[in-house]
């Protein structure tokens, strides 16, 4: 049993619906998911439950407006949480070459900067090779628990 804080940035639907199924799967097991869809700092910073980014990636390799806001606060005020577990699923499209799930890359880099310990290697979901997101993110979501 884990109690997991998804923060979600999205801008139409997909890493949401993701987030979803995730919460759906993990509560028929017993463990009990926030879904964040337009969380603030103060969401992470009143507990130590595992955090679970779950963001797509738009303009160019940039966060989704309703992730900014957190992102932004992160960097700024960089609570410190050292040791904390996180993970990360980013989706994108490969067609966008170099900005290829840039948005995962920029929670990462802020979480490292609160010395959070991230879990697992960064699931990046190409949206040129899947239109269920949800179908690779619920095995890794999984084998993530598994390491938290
Ligand atoms: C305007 C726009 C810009 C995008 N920019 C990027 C990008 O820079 N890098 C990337 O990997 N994917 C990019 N994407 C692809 C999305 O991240 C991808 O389609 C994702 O599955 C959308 O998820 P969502 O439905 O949660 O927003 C972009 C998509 C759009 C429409």
């Amino acid at each position: 049993m884990a109690t997991i804080q998804i923060l979600v940035g999205s801008v139409y639907g997909g890493a949401l619906l993701t987030a979803r199924a995730i919460k759906k799967e993990l509560e028929s097991e017993g463990h009990q998911i926030a879904v964040l869809e337009n969380p603030v700092l103060d969401d992470i910073t009143s507990n130590n439950a595992p955090l679970l980014v779950c963001t797509s990636t738009t303009g160019q390799g940039e966060l989704p407006p309703n992730l900014l806001p957190f992102y932004l606060a992160l960097r700024d005020q960089l609570p410190q949480q050292p040791g904390r577990p996180f993970g990360i699923i980013v989706l994108g499209d490969s067609s966008y070459g170099d900005t290829f799930c840039g948005a995962g890359e920029l929670m990462e880099e802020a979480l490292y900067e609160t010395s959070a310990r991230k879990i697992g290697e960064t699931l990046r979901i190409d949206a040129l090779e899947t239109m269920e997101p949800e179908a690779d993110a619920l095995p890794w979501v999984r084998a993530w628990l598994e390491q938290v």
